[in-house]
């Protein structure tokens, strides 16, 4: 981004919004502010998403369709979700190895994967009632790490059971599927 801003900068000329850049945050919003397709010669900064984004894409989707999948009893999708989900929290603990701190991995495997297990055990037993409890589990994992890591207002919760469509409304959770 510093780069993008110093190359944008000699290009048009503008130190003036190198300076204002530097000393004040709210200017980096402002609609003066060079974009790509402006400065044609500078190479774009690769995006590295921080553990806030990764959460919001690839965390949440599998936590809110791990659930859909397991009310309606497709134990398949609920097993693949669940995989996914575990998955998911590995690579990010890869890419962020630490976090104000702390470590991702290790935080992970205290705070989540016994939950990530009860699922499992539920889905395996093919039993809604256990799973509904190992669900509830797995969201206070996920709000007890927020607390830990310094973020306890991000407030994760058990979704709506009977929303028709659910938030993925492309998306058929039942066994088998339904036609359209
Ligand atoms: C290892 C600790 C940890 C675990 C486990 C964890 N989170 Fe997070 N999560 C965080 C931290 C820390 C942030 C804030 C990161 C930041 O601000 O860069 C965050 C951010 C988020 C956000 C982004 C909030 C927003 O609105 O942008 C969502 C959504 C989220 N987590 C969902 C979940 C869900 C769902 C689970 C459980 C399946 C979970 N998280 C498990 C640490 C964790």
């Amino acid at each position: 981004m510093k780069l993008f801003r110093v190359a944008a900068t000699a290009l048009t000329g503008m130190s003036s919004l190198c300076a204002a850049t530097t000393t004040s945050p709210q200017t980096t919003l402002d609609a003066s502010r060079p974009v790509a397709h402006e400065a044609p010669n500078t190479v774009a900064a690769a995006f590295i998403p921080g553990l806030d984004d990764l959460m919001t894409m690839l965390i949440q989707p599998r936590h809110v369709k791990l659930y859909y999948a397991g009310m309606r009893k497709n134990w398949e999708l609920a097993a693949f979700e669940s995989r996914e989900l575990n998955a998911a929290l590995r690579r990010i603990g890869q890419a962020i190895p630490r976090y104000r701190d702390n470590g991702v991995d290790e935080t992970v495997a205290s705070m989540i994967a016994p939950a990530i297990g009860s699922i499992d055990a539920a889905i395996a037993a093919g039993d809604s009632k256990q799973f509904i409890k190992a669900y509830a589990e797995l969201t206070s994992a996920c709000n007890a790490c927020h607390t830990y890591m310094e973020h306890p207002f991000l407030v994760m919760r058990v979704p709506e059971p009977d929303a028709k469509n659910s938030v993925y409304p492309d998306q058929d959770f039942s066994a088998g599927g339904s036609k359209p």
